[in-house]
């Protein structure tokens, strides 16, 4: 679907541990561990080969955004050792309400090899950034967005999708802590993010609500058009098989329930481009008047003035 033009997201959620960096990108050892963002590059990349009836541009982009603060993961200079010091991202609203990403780059990739190479690259970006005092992985959001426009040559109608794989924080949200030999329950919130994405999602399941809250936190903001909104979305839940995870297991389960009955409406995302349809229609104005010089016998007019070709 996003080949023909529709958003689409998937996003792994789960407590620490039970899977998701696996699923969403991967297992380092085997190729077999192969994850969904090189499957789906493959597959991306193997369909935009076989059709030759379109011109496909595709970009990449890779955010990570750890305690409201968005970093851009494609930072080539290798410098950073920590998250702070790669380049900050921020969000704009434009006055449609769009969201827009300050900022954050994004890199053409024409082969799946380029495209894998941004995804190493951002990889280690946010390897490199994680220390043991600061365990990003499990409290930050990872989205990997692969922006693919096409068009027909010739054309001015222009088609962009973009498909966002998404990694999120570990959901767990209960500390457990032993406190004098007795198992003291804290329910606190590891992420508060998580909490709004889970306000979120309980506003779009409940029905008649006409406001939803994606505000209250970037990473809803981003993802915004994914939950409930312009999206062919797909959410993976991965479990622990321990015992001991059983709670954590079963929130994720009903929160997966929550999510499930969300209803999303994809549409087409097309445009004319209009500096495609000025060249075109002003090739057109030249060859009519090309054709009337030549009926009525008079001395055609000068070609279009530079003027009227800006
Ligand atoms: N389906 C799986 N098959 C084999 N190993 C897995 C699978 N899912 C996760 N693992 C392993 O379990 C560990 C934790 O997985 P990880 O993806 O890092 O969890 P999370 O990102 O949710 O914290 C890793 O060592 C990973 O390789
Ligand atoms: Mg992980």
């Amino acid at each position: 679907s996003v080949l023909a033009g529709y958003n689409g997201t998937i996003f792994a959620y789960g407590q620490t541990g039970s899977g998701k960096t696996f699923t969403i990108t991967g297992g380092a050892e085997r190729y077999s561990d192969r994850g969904i963002i090189p499957r789906t590059l493959s597959y991306i990349f193997e369909e935009l080969q076989k059709d030759s009836s379109k011109i496909y541009t595709t970009h990449i982009s890779y955010l990570e955004i750890y305690n409201e603060c968005g970093y851009d993961l494609l930072d080539p200079r290798h410098e950073a050792s920590s998250l702070e010091d790669l380049p900050k991202v921020t969000i704009l609203e434009d006055p449609d309400q769009n969201i827009h990403l300050k900022n954050l780059s994004r890199h053409q990739a024409t082969t799946e090899e380029e495209a894998l190479n941004l995804l190493f690259l951002g990889d280690t970006n946010r390897m490199i950034a994680e220390t043991p005092m600061n365990q990003a992985s499990t409290r930050s959001h990872c989205i990997f967005t692969i922006h693919l426009s096409s068009k027909e040559p010739g054309s001015a109608t222009v088609r962009h999708a973009k498909l966002h794989l998404v990694d999120l924080a570990g959901s767990e949200r209960v500390a457990k802590t032993g406190v004098g030999g007795q198992l003291l329950t804290e329910a606190k919130y590891i992420n508060l993010s998580l909490h709004y994405l889970e306000q979120v999602i309980i506003a779009l399941s409940e029905k008649h609500r006409s406001h939803i809250p994606y505000r209250n936190s970037m990473m809803t903001s981003v993802l915004r058009d994914s939950l409930g909104g312009n999206c062919m979305t797909t959410m993976i839940a991965t479990l622990s098989l321990e015992k001991r995870n059983i709670d954590e297991s079963i929130s994720t389960c009903r929160f997966a329930q929550r999510v499930a009955l969300i209803k999303n409406e994809a549409v087409l995302n097309e445009e004319i481009d209009p500096r495609l349809m000025i060249a075109r229609l002003q090739k057109e104005v030249q060859e009519l008047r090309d054709e009337l010089a030549l009926v009525t016998g008079e001395p055609r007019t000068e070609a279009l003035t530079e003027a009227e070709l800006l």
